[in-house]
């Protein structure tokens, strides 16, 4: 066959086609499961990072998460599911589905994400046995898309010890302003409850002003990206609130912190 025949070309273009779908395919299904490693490294990472526990790459990550016990807690009672393994409960997944959702009313929804699933992992760092920190799962809409993260409490269940994003696709230097160091590090001793246990947590517009009553409160707001700041600010509210962990942080409070 001549190399100009357009049969020949054609059965050269189909062949090389072929060849590298099945080089990508086989890439794609050989890497798979590093990438899930990678992926649940990197949950535990940040997990680890709103705890406090995380400073910089020399700490072996899976070593620190040994002090890290995850639980299920249905979130309507504030109960532990003990019938679920928690390790592998997605609640992205159980959001989709019908038996495992809350579908949420527009009152409720304060964190713009219409469903929940009934059920949601919390993370308990332990020392000694003792119950340091309670790390709880939030996300919601910003401006761009929905934020995923994490915020850590202390056992008085008020205190914050850290808030980390680990997904999102705000803008670069505006909402992106959210994995800023410097604005993650106003967070730790802010409390997100009033004397009533309502969630009160707020993320002014401009700077907290250190003499005002609700200081303790409040967060700075990220400079041009009001949006973004009122999109966390609804979701913390909605994750801390009666729809979200409200049931498991009263129930905690009144069981001084064993819970089960
Ligand atoms: C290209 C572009 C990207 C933006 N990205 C964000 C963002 O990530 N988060 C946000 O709150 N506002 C973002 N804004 C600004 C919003 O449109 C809106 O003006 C802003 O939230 C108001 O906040 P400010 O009152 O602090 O300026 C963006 C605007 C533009 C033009």
């Amino acid at each position: 066959m001549s190399n100009n025949s357009i049969s020949k070309t054609f059965i050269v273009a189909t062949l090389l086609c072929v060849v590298c779908s099945v080089m990508v395919s086989g890439a794609a299904v050989f890497l798979k499961p590093a990438q899930e490693r990678n992926k649940a490294l990197d949950k535990k990472k940040n997990i680890l990072a709103a705890a406090g526990l995380y400073k910089d790459e020399s700490q072996n990550i899976d070593e620190l998460f040994k002090k890290v016990e995850t639980r299920l807690v249905d979130l309507a009672t504030g109960t532990y599911v003990s019938d679920i393994n928690a390790t592998s409960f997605d609640a992205y997944a159980a959001a989709k589905d019908p038996k495992l959702q809350v579908m949420l009313t527009r009152e409720q929804d304060k964190a713009g994400v219409k469903r929940i699933a009934k059920y949601a992992p919390v993370y308990l760092v332990q020392e000694g046995g003792i119950v340091q920190t309670i790390i709880l799962p939030i996300h919601g809409k910003g401006l761009w898309s929905t934020l995923y993260g994490f915020i850590a409490l202390a056992t008085d269940t008020n205190t914050v010890k850290g808030l980390v994003f680990y997904e999102h696709g705000e803008t670069p230097g505006l909402g992106g302003e959210v994995d800023n160091p410097l604005w993650k590090a106003i967070w730790p001793g802010k409390t997100v409850f009033d004397d009533s246990w309502n969630p009160v947590v707020q993320i002014l517009k401009g700077a907290v002003n250190p003499q005002d009553a609700g200081a303790i409160h409040q967060v700075d707001g990220l400079s041009g990206a009001t949006l973004t700041s009122r999109g966390i600010e609804g979701l913390l509210r909605f994750w801390l609130g009666e729809t979200g962990f409200g049931p498991y942080l009263t129930k905690l409070r009144q069981e001084g912190g064993s819970n089960g």
